[in-house]
């Protein structure tokens, strides 16, 4: 994810800048920038790449008391030193860093663009400088809140003009922005973590709110031009706390993470009077839509197991014939491509080869493949035909966790969108956009229980095998719990869908087997519960995920981790995110390396 610094006081600001983006590394970027203003004069310099990059191009007699830095991690536009913030305006005497997405920014641009505006970027960032610029006339402060109003979005900035020496402007909208308070020196950031090392003085903006800064001074205000007067917060943290937001790891941040993440999935796409959604990148007509006949999805791994969520869903919902397969297979089997048919290449890190490279056989063939992709600009993301980015911000632990409820939040988006052109009624759909929009709160509230989760995994984690039970849309769910735990944990652990295990697995139950079934209020639900009886009558102990105060099952597990109750569809975000706690506790406990596990790697750009 992006990260701001803004800088105002009597020290150099190149030196605070560069060290306070150093300070956001963890959070991911792909480029970095700074302006700096001194004598009437801004000078931006910016790169794509590591930070000491940006820091070897910054001249030594830089000199300056004002400034901002921006982290980037591309959403619109490629990787590259011009698409990499700060922007300028016209003038060139505004530099803006900006993060969020501005979802209005292409009619925001076209309208500018009217009116005499150049643009040098592919960024929806760029237009809030120019927007800046055309409001700009000797009131930074005024000039950014006409600015912001116009915007429809989310957006964290910070502002500086050439002329208005040793003054930031920030403003907030869904994206944070903390204004520190040092001694005759004042800083604007995305994140505490790019400033603690000067102060602990704090005020956090709210949405809707905006700051105005300078080495001795501070105003808070709305959009209203109202002063908003804002309690001053000290941080308890210290550095080496926050470096990952507070987390021990970068595993158990994004698992945290993932009500915003599924929000940001979502941000923007739902249309909820029509109940129906907005896929912008799909590049495909109504018509094209209404003639999909058959959806494929390839992908590995985690993106695999989201992929059968997707064509569970587009199947039972959309009435549309509808299949994952692992990438890897398809690439070799010399598949047929039929008319009509439409295919998915799903990959967080839009990197691996194995994706990529059957998504080529398949466009060879004449398939049009779409992409589902985090990272911004990746091979799979440029090679597809079009395509939906998850937004899921930079997901660093190895083990895929945010990224799995952020692609399947597109799939049901998708799923509604194809539905809806179907058989799907308005009623219906405004159930659909109801359910899916209660998820972001469910899940948090299924990160509440995670004390309990951590406790289960104590008594657990001594067992050297594992079954994960589900069936349904949980089946994949099972799939992906039992890959998470072995990945981290290094316990074995083997997925099945429950009505399998009379076909085989049963074999292993026994005391040294436990099995955990993920059990929804469904159709299915009194299967299950015969199945969990099967293993307790061998003797084997049942964890079961399932419904807030479920008695039935309650009484026949041995432990139960309890999540909310949702429609039947829409229960493998909140079945899957205990499974990811539970594997991550047990590899706590183990003493394992959980955000880089033995023998794996983030991207897998080999077959
Ligand atoms: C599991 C995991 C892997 C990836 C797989 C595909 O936690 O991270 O199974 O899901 O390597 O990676 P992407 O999604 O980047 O194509």
């Amino acid at each position: 994810m992006c990260g701001i610094i803004g800088y105002c006081g009597p020290k150099e600001a190149p030196r605070i800048l560069v060290e306070g983006l150093k300070r956001l590394e963890y959070r991911g970027y792909d480029s970095a920038g700074i302006g700096v203003g001194t004598d009437g004069r801004l000078t931006v310099i910016k790169k794509a790449g590591k930070i000491r990059t940006l820091a070897e191009h910054i001249p030594e007699d830089l000199t300056g008391t004002f400034g901002i830095g921006h982290t980037r991690w591309a959403t619109h536009g490629v990787v590259n030193d011009t698409n990499a913030h700060p922007h300028t305006d016209c003038s060139g005497r505004i530099a803006l860093a900006h993060n969020g997405i501005i979802e209005n920014f292409e009619s925001l641009k076209e309208v500018l663009r009217s009116e005499g505006h150049t643009f040098h970027t592919d960024t929806d960032s760029e237009v809030i400088a120019h927007l800046i610029g055309k409001y700009y006339s000797g009131d930074l402060e005024k000039a950014v809140r006409e600015a912001v109003s116009l915007l429809r979005g989310t957006y964290g900035i910070v502002c500086v003009h050439a002329e208005e020496p040793q003054r930031i402007v920030g403003a907030r909208n869904g994206s944070p922005l903390v204004l520190g308070i040092g001694h005759d020196e004042m800083f604007l950031a995305s994140d505490v973590t790019a400033i603690i090392a000067h102060t602990k003085q704090v005020v956090y903006l709210e949405d809707g709110e905006m700051a105005s800064i300078t080495p001795s001074d501070y105003r808070t205000s709305d959009l209203k031009d109202r002063t908003v007067e804002k309690a001053v917060e000290k941080i308890s943290w210290e550095l080496q706390e926050i470096e990952r937001g507070g987390y021990t790891t970068y595993m158990e941040k994004e698992i945290m993470e993932q009500p915003e993440s599924i929000k940001r999935a979502m941000g923007g796409r739902v249309e909820p009077e029509q109940a129906t959604a907005h896929l912008g990148g799909l590049n495909m007509t109504t018509r094209e839509l209404i003639n999909i006949e058959r959806v494929n999805i390839i992908a590995a791994g985690t993106s695999f197991y989201a992929g059968m969520v997707g064509a569970y869903l587009l199947e039972s919902m959309a009435r549309i014939p509808s299949f994952a397969e692992l990438a890897s297979e398809v690439r070799y089997r010399n598949p047929v491509v039929e008319r009509n048919s439409l295919y998915f290449a799903v990959s967080q890190s839009g990197e691996t080869a194995d994706t990529l490279y059957a998504m080529k056989e398949l466009q060879r063939k004449g398939a049009s493949v779409l992409g589902i992709c985090n990272v911004v600009g990746s091979s799979i993301a440029r090679a597809s035909d079009g395509g939906v980015y998850i937004h899921s911000g930079p997901e660093i632990a190895v083990a895929s966790t945010k990224a799995f409820t952020s692609q399947i939040t597109v799939f049901y988006l998708f799923c509604l969108l194809l539905a809806r052109m179907r058989d799907m009624s308005l009623e219906t759909g405004l159930g659909f956009v109801r359910n899916l929009q209660q998820i972001p709160e469910k899940v948090s509230q299924v990160l509440q229980s995670r004390q309990h989760i951590r406790e289960l995994s104590q008594k657990y984690c001594g067992y050297r095998n594992f079954l994960f039970l589900g069936r349904g849309v949980n089946y994949p769910v099972a799939l992906e719990g039992a890959l998470k735990l072995k990945e981290i944990s290094y316990i074995h652990a083997e997925g099945y869908s429950a009505a399998e295990i009379k076909h085989g697995p049963i074999a292993l139950i026994g005391e040294e087997t436990p099995s955990l079934f993920i059990v929804s209020d469904d159709h299915l639900k009194e299967k299950i519960l015969s199945n969990m009886k099967e293993v307790k009558s061998r003797n084997g102990k049942v964890i079961a995920v399932c419904p807030k105060g479920d008695h039935e099952i309650m009484d026949v597990a041995d432990d139960t981790i309890e999540i909310p109750s949702t429609s039947e569809l829409f229960y493998p975000f909140l079945t899957v995110v205990p499974l990811q706690l539970f594997a991550y506790y047990c590899a706590l406990e183990l003493g394992r390396d959980v955000d880089q596990p033995r023998n794996l790697a983030k991207s897998v750009t080999v077959e």
